[in-house]
C-alpha cells in the first residue's frame, strides 16, 4: 500500500472516487493519528477535538482499554455467526445494555449503525401494534437507510428523488428558543403539547399510530433541548392511545449528557431505545434496547443482519462502557458540561455573534445570529468561524447552518478542554472583527 504523502492528493482523489451522496465536509482535516482529544493530520499538525467524530468518541479516541480490548479479540475470534451460533461478547453486552436501560425487562437487538436501528425499532413498533402510522419530529435525524430516512424531519432533498415510507407524520418539535407557535417563555401553554391532541382530533387517527420516534435532545437540529415536563406530558397522552414512545440515544446515549440516557433527565421510560455512534468506541454497531414483547413481535429473521452481533464489535462496546463506569464519565461529562456551558454563556455575553447556548452534558450547541432580536441565521460567519477554528487547531463543525457543536470526548483533559475554548472564542472574535475573508466560505461545505 502507497501511503499518500500530502493532504491535497488526498482530497484531490477523495472527490474522484467518492460518491457526494456518502460525505458532507467542513475542513480538510486528513487524520492518521489520534489519542484522546488530540488529532494528528497528515501533515504532523495537532487539533484538539471538539467532535469527537460527531459523538462517537465518548471515551476518546483509541481509547488503550478499547484498543486493547480489540487486539484481545481479534486474536480469539473475529466473527462467529450471531444468527445462528451462540458468541459470548455480544450475549454479554446485550445483558450489560438491559441493565443499564431505563426499560423494564427489556429485550435487545444488534445492528451496525444507528440508521439500521432506527429501521427495525420502525418495524418492531409496527409489529407489535398492529398499526401502521409514524409520528415523527420536524428537524428530527434518524438516518440514512429506507426507513430512518423516510422517518427524518431534515430535509436533503432525498426523498422527493426516491421516494419514502408511507404512513409518517411530523410533528413541531418543542424549540424554546425558535418556537414554531411563535411562543416566549412567559406566553408558552406548551403548545407543543396541544399540537399532539388536537392532531389527533383532526388529522391522523390515534388507533392507527405505532410509535412516536423522539430524540431526546434534538442533535442535528441544533441541539434542542426541550423544556422541563414536555416528554412526561406527551408520554401521557401516548399512553392513552397504546402508542410506542421510540427514544433515539443515537447521539445523545452512552454518558454523553451525563446520563447513560438523555430521556432519563426526562423521568419518562420509552418503550424502544435505539443506539449506536459511540457504543463501539469507533467501530460499527448498533443496538435496539425494547420491552419483551415488542421485541418479540418479529418472527426469526425479522431483523437480522450476517454480521450483527460481532464478537469484536461487542467486545470493543463491554470496554467502552467498562471505562465510562470505571472512569465515573457519567460524572465527568455533568461536570465538564457545566463548566464548559458556563465558559460559553461568559462568551454570549462578550460577543453578539452568539444568540443562544444550550444543551446538556457535553452535549451543547452555540447558535450564531446576526441580530439578536430578530435571530436571524448566522450561515457566512459560521462557516467562517469553523475554517477559522481549523486554521486554530480545532476540529469543529456546524449543524443547521449556524449552530456550532460542541461534543469534545468526556474524557478530554480539562487544560486541552480550555484551550479548545480559547480558540473557539480566538475564531469568533476574528470573524466578528472582520479577520476571515470570505473567501473561505467556499472551502466549507457544512449542513
Ligand atoms: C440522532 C441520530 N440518529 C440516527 C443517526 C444515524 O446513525 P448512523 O449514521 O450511525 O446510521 C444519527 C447520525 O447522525 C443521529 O444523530
Amino acid at each position: 500500500m502507497r501511503y499518500p504523502q500530502n493532504k491535497e492528493e488526498v482530497v484531490e482523489r477523495y472527490s474522484r472516487v467518492f460518491s457526494k451522496a456518502t460525505r458532507v465536509t467542513y475542513a480538510p482535516i486528513v487524520a492518521v493519528e489520534v489519542k484522546n482529544a488530540i488529532v494528528r493530520d497528515l501533515g504532523g499538525r495537532e487539533y484538539i477535538d471538539f467532535l469527537s467524530d460527531a459523538a462517537v468518541q465518548n471515551v476518546g479516541h483509541n481509547n488503550p482499554r478499547v484498543v486493547n480490548a480489540i487486539k484481545e479479540a481479534a486474536e480469539r475470534l473475529i466473527h462467529f455467526t450471531f444468527i445462528y451460533g451462540f458468541p459470548v461478547e455480544p450475549l454479554l453486552l446485550a445483558e450489560k445494555l438491559a441493565e443499564i436501560a431505563p426499560i423494564d425487562n427489556p429485550k435487545v437487538s444488534f445492528g451496525l449503525s444507528g440508521s439500521d436501528a432506527n429501521d427495525g425499532a420502525i418495524k418492531f413498533a409496527r409489529a407489535y401494534t398492529g398499526r401502521r402510522t409514524i409520528l415523527s419530529y420536524l428537524k428530527s435525524y434518524y438516518g440514512s437507510t429506507y426507513g430512518a430516512m423516510s422517518i427524518t424531519g431534515l430535509d436533503f432533498k432525498v426523498r422527493s428523488k426516491v421516494g419514502e415510507l408511507s404512513d409518517v407524520h411530523y410533528i413541531p418539535y418543542p424549540n424554546c428558543y425558535r418556537c414554531p407557535f411563535g411562543k416566549e417563555p412567559k406566553s408558552c401553554k406548551m403548545e407543543c403539547v396541544s399540537y399532539i391532541k388536537e392532531k389527533f382530533e383532526g388529522e391522523v387517527y390515534a388507533d392507527g399510530v405505532a410509535a412516536l420516534f423522539a430524540e431526546p435532545i434534538q442533535g442535528d437540529a441544533g441541539m434542542v433541548v426541550p423544556p422541563e415536563g414536555y416528554f412526561k406530558k406527551v408520554k401521557k397522552i401516548l399512553d392513552e392511545h397504546g402508542i410506542l414512545l421510540v427514544v433515539d440515544e443515537v447521539q445523545s446515549g452512552m454518558g454523553r449528557t451525563g446520563k447513560w440516557f438523555a430521556i432519563e433527565h426526562f423521568g419518562v421510560k420509552p418503550d424502544i431505545i435505539t443506539l449506536a455512534k459511540p457504543l463501539g468506541g469507533g467501530l460499527p454497531i448498533s443496538a435496539i434496547v425494547g420491552c419483551s414483547e415488542v421485541m418479540d413481535s418479529l418472527p426469526p429473521l425479522g431483523h437480522a443482519f450476517t454480521l450483527s452481533g460481532n464478537p469484536l464489535t461487542s467486545r470493543a462496546a463491554l470496554a467502552v462502557i467498562e471505562e465510562i463506569e470505571e472512569k465515573d464519565l457519567l460524572k465527568r461529562a455533568e461536570k465538564l458540561g457545566k463548566y464548559t456551558k458556563k465558559r460559553l454563556e461568559r462568551m454570549k455575553e462578550e460577543h453578539e455573534l452568539i444568540g443562544d447556548v444550550r444543551g446538556l452534558g457535553l452535549m451543547l450547541g452555540v447558535e450564531l445570529v446576526k441580530n439578536r432580536e430578530t435571530k436571524e441565521r448566522a450561515y457566512e460567519e459560521a462557516r467562517k468561524v469553523v475554517w477559522r477554528a481549523y486554521e486554530l487547531g480545532l476540529v469543529l463543525a456546524f449543524l443547521q447552518g449556524n449552530v456550532l457543536r460542541i461534543q469534545p470526548p468526556l474524557t478530554i483533559e480539562e487544560e486541552l478542554l480550555d484551550e479548545g475554548l480559547n480558540r473557539l472564542e480566538q475564531a469568533i472574535t476574528d470573524v466578528e472583527e472582520g479577520r476571515v475573508p470570505d473567501s473561505v466560505l467556499a472551502k466549507v461545505q457544512g449542513w
